[in-house]
């Protein structure tokens, strides 16, 4: 286990921290010495993250949610404070990956946009009021290149993203007021059971992926979810404290690259 120290005594939750950038993101914060609501729908998946955050020695619990109903989240920010007394830190990574065009129902508009949106404003609704009483807080909101620019059948899920970023920049006007920070990460491509399902969904192969995708970027090679981790972590420590409704593009160089 990292002996890192930045998040003592800091409360942190995680949402979508079954899986992928979530479950590295929580785990991180473990061994940087916060205590970690890890917030996820999968019960099964979010119960194997915590218990491995224990056997490292760090202190987690777990609230299974879904972020887009509000008794749940109001349910779960309660929870983390009637455990450890406050929350600190937040990291909305909950995600919808309901990707259609102009065609889209209404019910396949809704569900992105009710996850990755809505889901992180209603976290920050019921969090940032302990922040704002301990003095000091910080938000990442996980958004997507995806946010930054159209692509066939993706309406659905980058308004959603892009939307993210725009609620980032709105919260970090109105929560500068009592010093609390809300940032987004914006991760290109990253190796999650997430990514590995879209790639099976669009009829391809990981390793016809993992083939032809790096040409796309400026560096070669894939982002795993601890890359991304460590920028959410940035933007959560005190080595960030002048940072406020900023996104970090965690991409390999994809969005740089023409
Ligand atoms: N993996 C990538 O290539 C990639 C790229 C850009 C952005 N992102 C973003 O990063 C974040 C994490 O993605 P990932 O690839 O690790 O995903 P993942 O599918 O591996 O994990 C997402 C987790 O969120 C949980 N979840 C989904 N809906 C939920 C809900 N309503 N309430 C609570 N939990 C819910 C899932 O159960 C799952 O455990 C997402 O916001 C995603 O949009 C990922």
């Amino acid at each position: 286990m990292q002996n890192n120290s930045r998040f003592q005594d800091q409360v942190a939750i995680v949402t979508g921290a079954g899986s992928g950038i979530g479950g590295s993101t929580a785990k991180l914060l473990a061994r940087d010495g916060a205590r970690v609501l890890l917030v996820d729908i999968n019960q099964a998946d979010v119960e194997v993250v915590a218990s491995e955050i224990r056997e490292e020695g760090g202190t987690a619990s777990v609230a299974v949610s879904d972020v887009s109903i509000e008794e749940q989240v109001q349910r779960a920010v309660a929870q983390a404070v009637s455990e450890w007394g406050s929350v600190h830190l937040l990291v909305n990574n909950a995600a919808s990956f309901v990707q259609k065009g102009v065609d889209a129902t209404v019910e396949e508009w809704c569900k992105p946009w009710k996850t990755n949106l809505l889901g992180a404003a209603l976290f920050t609704r019921f969090a940032y009021p302990f922040m704002r009483e301990s003095g000091a807080g910080a938000i990442v909101n996980v958004a997507s290149t995806s946010g930054l620019a159209g692509e066939a059948n993706y309406a659905t899920y980058n308004s959603s993203k892009a939307a993210l970023l725009l609620f980032t920049q709105c919260a970090a006007v109105d929560l500068g007021l009592h010093n609390i920070r809300v940032n987004a990460v914006s991760p290109g491509v990253t190796v999650t059971p997430g990514l590995r399902a879209a790639i099976k969904r669009s009829g391809s192969t990981y390793e016809e992926f993992e083939r032809t995708w790096p040409e796309k970027q400026c560096l070669r090679g894939l982002c795993q979810p601890e890359d991304v981790a460590q920028s959410i972590a940035f933007l959560l420590s005190q080595d960030a404290r002048c940072i406020t409704g900023a996104n970090l593009v965690v991409d390999v160089g994809l969005m740089a690259k023409k």
